[in-house]
């Protein structure tokens, strides 16, 4: 594998989280930049890819309340796995905290990559940020040590 994928800390990794963010939102999908940026990036677990010679090439969060956003890979390296890579180790991180109820709203175009994680579409589309979404979500089973 030619690139790492591990959890890394908002304050400690703000910088390499937002580069691939800026370059993936704001400048290739015109994201108005008041609305890449929020006040859940202090309180979420964040994951960062990077290649070999440590640049960071994609990007995921997962907020405390289990969804999932912010899933972007920069363009060159998309289509080889940094993505699905990503959302593993996300959705591993879930799994850690307890969380079994994960949702992201999807850009309608990436549907199929979720949907090969295991997502359902629930809803209509919607637009956000001028781009068609839809609602998806997946289950992770029950709370570890659950009597169930
Ligand atoms: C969506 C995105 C994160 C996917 O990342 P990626 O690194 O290209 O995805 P991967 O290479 O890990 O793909 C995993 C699987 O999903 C499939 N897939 C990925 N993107 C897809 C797409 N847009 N349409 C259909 N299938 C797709 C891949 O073919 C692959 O399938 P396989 O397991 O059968 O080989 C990336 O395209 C991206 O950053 N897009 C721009 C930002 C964005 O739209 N983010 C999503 C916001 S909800």
């Amino acid at each position: 594998m030619n690139f790492v994928v591990m959890p890394v800390g908002w304050d400690e990794y703000r910088q390499e989280l937002n580069a691939v963010r800026r370059v993936v939102f704001i400048e290739e999908q015109r994201v108005p930049e008041h609305l890449e940026t929020d006040a859940w990036d202090g309180r979420s677990l964040h994951v960062l890819a990077c290649d070999l010679a440590q640049n960071p090439i994609g990007c995921g969060r997962l907020l405390p309340d289990g969804h999932l956003g912010r899933m972007a890979v920069l363009n060159a390296w998309r289509g080889q796995g940094v993505g699905r890579a990503i959302l593993a180790r996300l959705l591993g991180l879930a799994r850690e905290s307890g969380m079994n109820n994960i949702e992201i709203s999807a850009q309608v175009h990436a549907l199929e990559f979720y949907r090969k994680a295991g997502f359902k579409v629930y809803g209509d589309v919607y637009e956000e940020a001028g781009i068609p979404h839809c609602t998806m979500h997946l289950w992770l089973g029950l709370r570890r040590g659950s009597s169930l």
